[in-house]
Order: C-alpha cells, then structure tokens, then sequence
C-alpha cells in the first residue's frame, strides 16, 4: 500500500494552467506553468522567468522545485506542465533531472487529457541521481 495521496489531474492542470499566466518569456513567447502534487497533500508551482541573456533563462519546473523547497520540501508525487493553450509541454532534459532528484522514477507525469500519465523514470531512463553520488564516491 502507497501513504502516496491520490492525484486529482483536473486540480493540477489547473493549478497549472493559472500560473502560466504569471510566466516572463518576452523573448521566445512560450509561457510556461508547471504545478505538482507534494507527497504531504501540498501544490506547488512555477512559470518559467527568461532573461535578455537567454541561456539564464528559468524553466518552470526551476520554480516550481523552489517553491517545494521554500514551502517545507517533501516528494513530488505527481506533475503537469503545459504552455498558454493548456496542453501538455514536454519538460526539457535539464528539468527531467531537476524532477528525478525531486520525485525520482516513479513520481507521474501528465501528458494530457485522456491519456495516461508518464514517469520520470521513463522520460529520464538510466538517470545518474544522489545514489550514485554515494556509491560511487572515492573514500
Ligand atoms: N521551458 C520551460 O519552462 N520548461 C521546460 O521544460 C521546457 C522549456 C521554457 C523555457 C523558455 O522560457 C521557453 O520554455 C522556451 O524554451
């Protein structure tokens, strides 16, 4: 039996879709809101914040893992990222280890109405993650 709380997909991709509304990108146009189920019951979000340099450029899901942070930490249990239209964006590769480190494999991943949600673990196959750090340290 999971303690996991269970994901109300309609809640999260609301949550979503209002924070895209906060989103900076004058310069690609791709406004970008993520939210995600905490394993504590918590939603937490973020719009992705570009900068005139570009490559400083903040991805939601940058965001969102500070909001989990500031807001008391826990696991990400469940996500959903979408543009303005509403409709699922694929997260980058940056933020897919940004998710692993967060949520690990099994956290789940919306695709969008009416399909069944992905992993991490299956956007992020053979992810290096903190484990490795261990096992694989110098003494
Ligand atoms: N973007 C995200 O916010 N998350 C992703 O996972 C993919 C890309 C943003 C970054 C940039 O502001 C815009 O989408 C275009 O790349």
């Amino acid at each position: 039996m999971s303690d996991a709380p269970r994901v109300d997909w309609d809640a999260l991709r609301s949550a979503a879709r209002a924070v895209v509304q906060a989103a900076y990108a004058p310069y690609s146009h791709v406004n970008v809101g993520a939210a995600a189920l905490v394993d504590d019951g918590r939603i937490v979000r973020g719009c992705n914040v570009e900068n005139a340099s570009y490559g400083l450029t903040l991805c939601a899901e940058c965001g969102l893992v500070s909001d989990l942070a500031a807001t008391g930490g826990g696991r990400i249990v469940a996500l959903s990222v979408v543009a303005s239209d509403g409709r699922y964006l694929a997260p980058c590769g940056r933020c897919r280890q940004l998710l692993y480190e967060f949520g690990g494999p099994d956290a789940l991943v919306d695709t969008g109405d009416g399909s069944e949600p992905t992993t991490v673990g299956a956007l992020l196959p053979g992810a290096f993650g903190p484990v490795d750090l261990i096992t694989r340290a110098d003494p």
